[in-house]
């Protein structure tokens, strides 16, 4: 027989258990109506922005997504237009998980028309970088098709807005986005003309994720 003390010892563990194990739960629906309410207005209903300068979150990598909405809620990460800031500050924990959930498993946003000439710059600068700058490739980082890397906190890029792309790089340009850990973005940033910065924008924005 069990004693008392001993009882309540393992009904605490237990719950201790389960609270561990809510802490990685997702809901997926819950993100989704989180979104509507708070986030649509801006971001769109589907996660695709109709509005330049605003970005698409559709598609995202979930770690991407979370670490940003906690960079803006913890007032980290630099916010040019002052919107996202006081959006983000209400949003526990668990929001931040369902949102960028909810976010993973929608479609990347889809290709937009672009100036080709410019697209055809950038789609060089994207995949084979620019030597006598020491501009490197985006494609090792960013993937083949602009789908980024799950796990190593690299973004989806593809179908982005091309306004906001272009508010982005000169952002890690000037150093005032310092959100890139490793300052992988500002160290190639700073190597780019505002030229490059145009050109790369129009092929993001003309990429479409879900294609090969
Ligand atoms: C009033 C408009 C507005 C609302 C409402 C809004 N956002 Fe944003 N959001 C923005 C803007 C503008 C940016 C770009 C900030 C910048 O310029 O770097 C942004 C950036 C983001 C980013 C980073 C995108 C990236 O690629 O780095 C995420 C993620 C995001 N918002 C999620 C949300 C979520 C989740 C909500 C709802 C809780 C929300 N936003 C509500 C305007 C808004
Ligand atoms: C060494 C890896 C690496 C390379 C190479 C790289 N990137 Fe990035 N990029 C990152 C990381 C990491 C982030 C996320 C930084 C952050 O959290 O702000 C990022 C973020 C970005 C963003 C911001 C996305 C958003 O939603 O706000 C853009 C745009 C971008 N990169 C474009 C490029 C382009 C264009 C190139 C090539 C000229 C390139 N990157 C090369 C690692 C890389």
């Amino acid at each position: 027989m069990y004693h008392r003390t001993q009882i309540f010892a393992m009904a605490a563990i237990l719950a201790l258990g389960i609270g561990v194990a809510s802490a990685d739960e997702v809901d997926i629906g819950a993100g989704e109506r989180l979104h509507q309410e708070s986030c649509a207005a801006c971001h769109g209903g589907s996660g695709v922005s109709e509005v330049p300068g605003w970005p698409s979150v559709a598609g995202q990598q979930a770690d991407y997504t979370r670490h940003h909405l906690r960079l803006f809620r913890d007032e980290e990460r630099y916010d040019p237009q002052g919107l996202m800031t006081p959006e983000s500050l209400g949003l526990s924990d668990a929001d931040i998980r369902n949102l960028a959930a909810y976010y993973a498993q929608l479609n990347p946003p889809p290709a937009q028309e672009v100036d080709e000439e410019l697209a055809e710059r950038g789609r060089q600068i994207y995949f084979a970088g620019v030597r006598d700058r020491n501009v490197t490739s985006c494609t090792g980082c960013h993937g083949p098709r602009g789908q980024g890397v799950q796990g190593a906190l690299y973004p989806l890029v593809a179908g982005q807005d091309q306004t906001y792309t272009v508010e982005a790089l000169k952002g890690y340009q000037s150093g005032e986005r310092t959100s890139d850990r490793n300052s992988e973005m500002r160290d190639i940033a700073k190597r780019m003309t505002a030229e490059d910065i145009e050109a790369v924008a129009a092929f993001l924005a003309s990429m479409d994720a879900a294609k090969k």
